[in-house]
């Protein structure tokens, strides 16, 4: 079997399920942090990220010998390629960082921590080495991360990851594509053939496309939301129904049935850094991105239109006051699947609502605490809303449940005791999760979005 030796750096969402899935596919993999607490709890084989099937995938390739964690890039880097003194060993190998790239000052992506790590290690990288950016990045980092390496003999290629969070080891081990993008055949080709046994299609390009692929393909997932958001908005002002619409239009193979779900907003880790970043990647070349702007717009504008929905839900009018009023927010993550609450427009809107006066309290299957487990513990609040370890403790006193994550149990929840136990029997359905019968049938009012019963 085709096998190499390869330093991950950075094992969040990304690092993590690319370093355990390598190793899956045979690759010898050291994983590199420079969160000393997360590598230990790794060593111990606790993963601490909700993801179906990653845990026990570590668990496998730590066993297998093929999988381990230590605390830095250098380490990562020395302990993947033992021998290597960047003075040209011939077991130079393969450096992925995948490495957190946040939306910095003015929108623009910071690469602060891709930076610091090359760096820290471009001494110690042998000849031959190549480096692969698995981050998030704008068009040219790739050139600046080659200036920075300053090793004519160490090539660097863009090799963006699509995987999902919540469905992050089925999508790295089964992707629609991989996309390798360098200005060296030769490079590119190595990088790609790490993937060989998944039998994806693979785009092999220049890192300048590449890197541009990845924001071209979230973006366009971004407007896509936004879309059907302004459209199911349109639905309500014209008595039509989204979740008909979006059936018709979804079974035409041109547009697809996928991310066609109105909701609170698109947000987490990436769409709303990745959007912004765009649209200052376009700025700087002198590009008027009107059709990004207009998404980012709009998703903007969802928020506050979710807020007003409760308003005059809770009040029966446009203006009326939610001050003192006791609202319990169903799911707090930034979808379901997953405990990441990076950029959630459920937080978002919880904000908003406290900013309006209301009295908040949630409730989120992926933040309740485990019994005897210490490595899930309470998590008492999230940004200044307190978190309750059962939905119908969210629904005490509530004058309306707003569902604001697309967890599937909301949907078999005893809405009978959760209408007994609140102030107001209103329920808004950011998602259109929940089925309007059951509510009516447990004497429940609800309001979803678009919807012909909203
Ligand atoms: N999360 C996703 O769904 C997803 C999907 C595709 C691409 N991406 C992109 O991948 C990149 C990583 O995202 P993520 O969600 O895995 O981030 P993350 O925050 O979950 O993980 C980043 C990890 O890097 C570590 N780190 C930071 N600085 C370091 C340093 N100097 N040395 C070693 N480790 C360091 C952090 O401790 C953390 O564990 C981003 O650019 C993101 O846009 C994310």
């Amino acid at each position: 079997m085709f096998t190499r030796r390869v330093a991950v750096v950075g094992t969040g969402y990304v690092g993590l399920t690319t370093g355990a899935c390598l190793a899956s596919l045979g690759h010898q993999v050291v994983c590199a942090d420079i969160d000393t607490a997360k590598v230990e709890r790794l060593r111990r084989g606790v993963v601490d990220i909700v993801e179906p099937g990653l845990s026990d995938l570590v668990t496998e390739q730590v066993s297998a010998g093929r999988l381990s964690f230590v605390v830095g890039a250098t380490a990562g880097v020395s302990e993947a390629f033992p021998g290597s003194s960047g003075s040209g060993d011939l077991d130079a190998e393969i450096v992925f960082l995948c490495l957190p790239t946040p939306m910095g000052v003015g929108g623009v992506a910071d690469l602060r921590a891709v930076e610091a790590v090359v760096e820290e290690t471009r001494e110690l990288l042998a000849a031959g080495t190549v480096v692969v950016n698995k981050s998030t990045v704008p068009v040219g980092t790739a050139g600046r991360t080659a200036e920075l390496l300053d090793r004519a003999d160490v090539a660097v290629v863009s090799n963006p990851e699509f995987l999902r969070e919540g469905s992050a080891v089925h999508d790295f081990l089964n992707p629609d594509r991989i996309v390798v993008g360098c200005d060296t055949a030769e490079a590119a080709e190595r990088v790609a053939a790490l993937y060989a046994r998944l039998g994806a299609p693979t785009v092999l390009t220049d890192a300048a496309s590449a890197e541009l692929m990845k924001y071209a393909a979230n973006c366009f997932l971004a407007m896509k939301l936004s879309y059907v958001n302004a459209m199911a908005e349109l639905c309500e002002r014209v008595g039509a129904d989204i979740g008909d619409v979006t059936e018709g239009i979804g079974y035409d193979r041109r547009i697809g049935q996928a991310f066609l779900s109105p909701g609170p907003g698109w947000g987490g880790s990436c769409l709303p850094k990745d959007t912004h970043a765009l649209l200052q990647v376009a700025d700087a070349a002198d590009f008027e991105f009107r059709l990004l702007r207009a998404t980012i717009d709009t998703n903007t504008r969802q928020r506050q239109r979710i807020v007003d929905k409760v308003r005059h839900a809770v009040t029966g009018r446009r203006t009326g006051s939610l001050t003192r009023v006791r609202l319990g927010l169903l799911g707090l993550t930034f979808k379901a699947g997953t405990d990441d609450l990076r950029d959630s427009p459920a937080l978002a809107i919880a904000a908003l609502l406290r900013q309006a006066g209301a009295d908040l309290v949630g409730y989120d299957p992926a933040l309740v605490a485990e019994p005897g487990n210490p490595d899930r513990p309470l998590v008492d609040e999230v940004e200044g809303v307190p978190l309750v370890n059962d939905p119908t403790e969210a629904a005490q006193g509530a004058e309306a449940l707003v569902v604001l994550t697309e967890w599937p149990v909301f949907r078999t929840l005893d809405w009978v005791a959760m209408a007994g136990a609140m102030k107001q029997p209103i329920v808004v359905d950011t998602r259109n999760l929940l089925d309007p019968a059951t509510l009516r049938r447990a004497g429940l009012t609800g309001y979803g979005l678009g919807r012909r019963e909203a």
